[in-house]
């Protein structure tokens, strides 16, 4: 068995709202564990906690009860602990490809010299070159993508979070960007933790699969997904993968929870 990356101890964690003063409950008492080099992805209705969790394992948030360990470690700060491509694209309008792609190493302290030299031999495998000098509104959405991505492997973590960082592209351009994702990440063989709506994504990427399917969550479902490696699209069409995706779906269905 891989090292463990990732582990939830017990953690219990609610939204305070200001107002109101009301509070929002998202995990109770949740266990999980994640390992090296595995791809994680998760699933859940909207509004179900799943960006609450990136945002506690990057320490935007802090547990109100229970231990979160990165490494094997507890940390004083997360904070730049775990790669985090957010929700958002977050890429700075007025920075050029390679002036955003170097954000995580400026933060660093590296020479802007330096972190070009690093960057620039990255653009071609990330589907970039001869983009650098471009700004954001110039590339497609993929490419604006791929630009997140790059930054975020640039963090230098082994844990990488990416929230539903598919979900504004179209169907071709999307399942291009997953083949070439599930190729980066053979290669790289770091822990992927992928936020997505989309029950296909999830089965073609994973290795397990977590549901968030109650509020408060408590226990994650997770489904193993019994492709071997390399995976192909069509392999979704296996019988045992067509059972696989009603079972996901009919865990998701209704459970909307603004
Ligand atoms: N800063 C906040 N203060 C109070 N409540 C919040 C805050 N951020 C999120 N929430 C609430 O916490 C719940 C979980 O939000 P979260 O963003 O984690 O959902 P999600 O599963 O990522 O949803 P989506 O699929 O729509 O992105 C929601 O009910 C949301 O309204
Ligand atoms: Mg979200």
């Amino acid at each position: 068995m891989n090292k463990k990356v990732l582990e939830f101890e017990n953690v219990t964690f609610s939204y305070k709202e200001k107002k109101q003063g009301r509070s929002v409950p998202i995990l109770q008492s949740l266990n999980v564990d994640i390992y090296d080099q595995e791809f994680i992805t998760i699933v859940g209705a909207s509004g179900s906690g799943k960006s609450t969790l990136f945002r506690l394992i990057t320490g935007l948030e802090d547990p109100d009860e229970g231990k979160i360990f990165i490494n094997g470690q507890i940390h004083e700060s997360r904070l730049g602990k775990a790669g985090y491509m957010p929700q958002q694209d977050l890429l700075m309008p007025w920075r050029t490809v390679l002036e955003n792609a170097a954000l995580p190493l400026e933060l660093k302290g590296i020479h802007k010299e330096e972190a070009r030299k690093q960057i620039v031999p990255l653009l071609e495998e990330f589907g970039l070159a001869g983009m650098e000098n471009r700004f954001p509104h110039e590339l497609s959405g993929g490419m604006r993508q791929r630009v997140s991505f790059l930054r975020t492997s640039l963090s230098g973590s082994n844990v990488l979070l990416l929230d539903e960082p598919f979900s504004a592209l179209d169907a071709i351009t999307r399942l291009s960007m997953q083949e070439w994702l599930m190729a980066q990440w053979e290669k790289r063989k770091n822990t992927i933790i992928f936020i997505t709506h989309d029950v296909n994504e999830a089965l073609f990427l994973s290795d397990r699969i977590f549901v968030f399917s109650e509020k408060p969550v408590h226990t994650l479902e997770e489904v193993n997904v019994p492709l071997s490696r390399p995976r192909d699209l069509q392999d979704l069409n296996q019988p045992d993968m067509i059972e696989l995706r009603e079972h996901l779906l009919e865990q998701l269905r209704g459970k909307v929870t603004v």
